[in-house]
């Protein structure tokens, strides 16, 4: 009876996943398109190809602009950078929103780094705004290459091999299933850096910025 229970309740969890997973659309806010319009505005109105801050400032003020406090909540603090470490890159990001089913993120370094993109349960747009990313899959024996002004489209569920050669900032915006794609961003803290300040700060900016769109009705 026991084991019948069980069974029973796993799968009305699988089909609340599976129907949540079909109406999450529904929640979108941001769509890739206008994204990718904005972040080559941002790169159209900077001094110098090389200024990531008044591209930042550009992309900030326009989605305050255009996107009401009362529907989504957009982060305003163009100062709050934390580090990121996941699949064996390193870079800082600044999190303009996020919520259940969206983030938008400025991430970066002007070192260059290399990594494991992660395998992800969300569609991923990757806007490169300063320098180049390059990107390669199991199977193709020549890299992709994504310039300033680009975007490198990662399907939900695929991943690759990335590598920023150089300095290189883009504006990432993913959509799907968020907080499932935390553990990735989080777990170099445990098997590596040990960085407890920024494992605290990612959190806590991460809860803040979820917990208000959720109190605005944001999912
Ligand atoms: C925001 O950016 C988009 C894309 O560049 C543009 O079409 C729109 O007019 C901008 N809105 C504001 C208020 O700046
Ligand atoms: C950006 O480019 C300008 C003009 O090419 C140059 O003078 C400046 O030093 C560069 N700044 C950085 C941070 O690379």
């Amino acid at each position: 009876m026991r084991w019948a229970k069980r069974l029973l309740f796993l799968g009305l969890f699988i089909a609340t996943c599976q129907w949540l997973d079909t109406i999450k659309d529904r929640w979108y806010i941001f769509d890739p398109q206008s994204i990718h319009e904005l972040a080559q505005a941002a790169i159209a109105s900077a001094p110098h190809q090389n200024d990531t801050g008044s591209m930042i400032n550009h992309i900030v003020s326009n989605l305050t602009a255009t996107h009401p406090s009362s529907v989504i909540r957009i982060n305003p603090k163009q100062q709050e950078w934390v580090f990121s470490n996941a699949g064996g890159a390193m870079g800082a990001m600044y999190i303009i929103h996020a919520s259940i089913t969206e983030y938008l993120i400025i991430f970066g370094t002007p070192l260059g780094t290399e990594g494991h993109t992660g395998l992800h349960t969300a569609d991923d747009y990757f806007n490169i705004l300063v320098g180049e990313q390059w990107a390669f899959k199991p199977g193709s024996l020549e890299m992709e290459r994504y310039p300033a002004g680009s975007v490198h489209y990662l399907p939900r569920g695929t991943a690759k091999q990335y590598k920023m050669h150089e300095g290189c900032f883009a504006l990432e915006y993913a959509r799907g299933w968020i907080p499932l794609m935390l553990p990735f961003g989080l777990l170099d803290t445990f098997t590596s850096t040990l960085d407890i300040p920024t494992l605290y700060h990612t959190f806590r900016i991460t809860g803040r910025e979820m917990i208000s769109n959720l109190l605005i009705g944001k999912i």
